[in-house]
């Protein structure tokens, strides 16, 4: 029987046809993979997992050590082709290559893609797309790594990574030729996909900017981060990453490259603002705005913990009364975390363009509560400082000798869920006793971003979450496990995190989370990440990708895939 296939899907992937994968005879040949090598400059690499030297028959210890002491360091592992930040990413189920497993336990691909293009230019990125597309093949998108939820890699794919594209140029002005244009004679900083926040932080010291960016300086700063939204601690001043973006530069699936702004390509630069990465084409660059530089800034840091006479409501309460008094802070600018570690509570916040007067009088009551728990609260440590400059209170406080950020490497599991303004004003209670449910449920890093409210609840026309636009925190938590667990252990914590959440969910019903740092196990996961966007995204990723050659887990569109992402199963 002939089946003739409709016109718009003439040249699209059609239901039941799947990727071709190394197994399969469809497989590029060698003398394929090494012409496109020789199109690309030599820029192919034959990806192996980070623990290979650790494993017999290539057992070689100087390079298994190296690989084991520097397992930890975000920006190492950054720099390696096959390495993510959490490594149970790197890992297909049970298959993967511990690095400190027995070394005469096999090293097996897992998740690591095949082959990996180095890209160092615009073109190779176009090459690489054209080749993938070609040949039927599973394609990647790895930048920084840091994305918790294996969207950055496949097992037998082929990966662009973005890494090596480093450029970052400062302007005056952001295009002064069109009208149409957001931000028309705006100050602008233009920044290549594989830059990392810490070079922004720097170059943008030296040329007396701000650019709103992560937290963690590891982070990268033009892929996944703003297109799925990006938080900071600037955001209540200054928005969202992705309310800062003026242009994108994009290579698409038809391995064309586009510029996306407010005048040209509208809609593509809608969805690349908050439609998340890995899904719309390959950003080569991003535009961001540069604020003028902060020259008066305020950073308050406490540790707080109950003393040994508190009664069990102590930390309950004084974690309420945090989250009661972050509207005003974040109104105030505030912008920052508390962690709740056991009894303890960490909380660190930044203030930008005001003066220590202004932030003494905004922390007031905080410290006037704890003051009135007398001997049950007790203030380990409390600093707040002035700092002349963002680069300077960088150094200060997320660098250690020269290196910068959290350390990275561990197995983990996360799950995060934004948490509207209004529970925070009328319910702070409920949501203290859920965070403090949470430690008692074994999980750690429980922390309340406030990087929402201020300017992330004005409304702006692109594709971010519109949850993000009526929540104050961004709550998340983690559960770090062994390398080596058994998929036994790895579900049963897979399905405490899930009842975690559904905590967090039965408190905030119609919020939704941060796709970026977000349950692997979402499980209605259009709403949560993308609400009310998600039909218009849906109809642009069939417009600029009609053919899925970007899916990724949870990301648009792959509700027509098959689990394992390898087989279109509807359009
Ligand atoms: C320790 C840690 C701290 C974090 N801190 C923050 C924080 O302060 N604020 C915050 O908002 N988030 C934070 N995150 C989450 C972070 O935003 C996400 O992990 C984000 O996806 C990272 O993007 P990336 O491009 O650097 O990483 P990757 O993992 O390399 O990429 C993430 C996703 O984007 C896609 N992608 C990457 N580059 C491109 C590109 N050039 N074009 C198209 N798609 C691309 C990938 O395919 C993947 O789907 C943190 C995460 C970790 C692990
Ligand atoms: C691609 O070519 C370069 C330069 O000739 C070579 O070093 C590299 O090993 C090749 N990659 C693969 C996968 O063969
Ligand atoms: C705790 O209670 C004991 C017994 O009542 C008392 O002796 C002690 O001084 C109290 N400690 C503090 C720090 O208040
Ligand atoms: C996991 O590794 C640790 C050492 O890192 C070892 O003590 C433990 O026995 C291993 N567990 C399993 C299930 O292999």
């Amino acid at each position: 029987m002939i089946t003739f296939l409709p016109l718009s899907l003439r040249g699209a992937a059609a239901a039941g046809s799947c990727r071709c994968l190394p197994s399969q005879e469809c497989w590029p040949d060698a003398k394929t993979w090494e012409s496109f090598n020789a199109s690309v400059g030599g820029a192919l690499i034959a990806a192996k997992p980070l623990g290979f030297p650790c494993h017999d028959p290539y057992f070689d210890e100087n390079a298994c050590k190296l690989v084991t002491e520097n397992s930890g360091d975000p920006f190492w592992r950054s720099d390696q082709p096959s390495a993510l930040q959490v490594p149970n990413m790197e890992m297909d189920g049970d298959k993967g290559c511990l690095l400190r497993g027995d070394r005469a336990s096999e090293c097996l691909q897992g998740a690591v893609p095949m082959y990996v293009v180095d890209v160092s230019t615009v073109s190779q990125v176009q090459k690489a797309v054209s080749f993938a597309s070609q040949h039927n093949l599973r394609l990647v998108i790895k930048n920084s790594g840091h994305d918790m939820t294996g969207k950055n890699t496949a097992p037998g794919s082929l990966s662009i990574w973005v890494h090596h594209l480093k450029d970052i140029t400062f302007s005056d002005k952001f295009h002064e030729l069109a009208d149409c244009h957001t931000g028309k004679n705006t100050p602008s900083v233009k920044v290549g996909a594989g830059v990392q926040w810490e070079e922004v932080y720097a170059a943008a010291h030296k040329n007396k900017r701000t650019v709103v960016g992560a937290q963690c300086v590891s982070v990268g700063a033009a892929g996944g981060y703003p297109q799925g939204g990006g938080h900071s601690q600037l955001s209540p001043s200054f928005g969202l990453a992705a309310d800062n973006v003026l242009e994108y530069d994009v290579v698409t699936a038809d391995g064309k490259l586009v510029v996306a702004n407010s005048c040209q390509n509208k809609e593509l630069f809608w969805a690349l603002r908050g439609g998340g990465g890995g899904t719309f084409g390959v950003v080569t660059a991003v535009t961001y705005v540069a604020h003028p530089a902060l020259t008066n800034l305020v950073f308050a840091s406490y540790i707080i913990t109950t003393g040994p006479n508190s009664t069990s409501s102590a930390f309950k309460d004084l974690l309420a009364k945090v989250i009661s008094l972050n509207p005003s802070m974040a109104d105030a600018g505030w912008g920052g975390f508390f962690i709740a570690a056991g009894k303890t509570l960490i909380a660190q916040y930044l203030l930008p363009n005001k003066d220590m007067a202004f932030a003494e009088k905004s922390l007031q009551p905080l410290l006037a509560y704890v003051e009135g728990w007398k001997n049950e609260l007790v203030v380990v440590s409390g600093k707040i400082k002035e700092f002349s400059s963002y680069y300077e209170w960088h150094l200060e406080n997320q660098c250690t000798n020269g290196k910068c950020g959290f350390p990275s490497g561990f197995s983990q599991l996360e799950a995060s869920r934004l948490i509207p303004r209004t529970l925070a004003e009328k319910s702070p209670y409920k949501l203290a006793e859920a965070l403090v449910s949470l430690g008692e449920m074994g999980f750690q890093r429980i922390s309340g971003y406030l990087v929402g409210g201020g300017k992330v609840s004005k409304a702006q026309d692109n594709a971010v979450n519109p949850a993000w636009r009526n929540a104050l925190l961004h709550v998340l938590y983690v559960r770090p496990f062994a390398e080596n667990s058994t998929m036994e252990t790895k579900s049963s914590l897979a399905s405490e995190m899930s009842s975690g959440y559904k905590m967090l969910t039965d408190l905030t019903p119609g919020s939704g989370s941060y796709m970026n740092e977000a349950n692997r196990n979402e499980p209605s996961w259009q709403q949560s990440f993308f609400g009310s966007n998600y039909d218009a995204l849906k109809k642009i990723k069939d417009k600029v990708d009609p053919s899925g050659l970007f899916v990724c887990t949870h990301c648009v569109g792959s509700e027509d895939w098959s689990p394992d992402l390898n087989c279109r199963v509807s359009r």
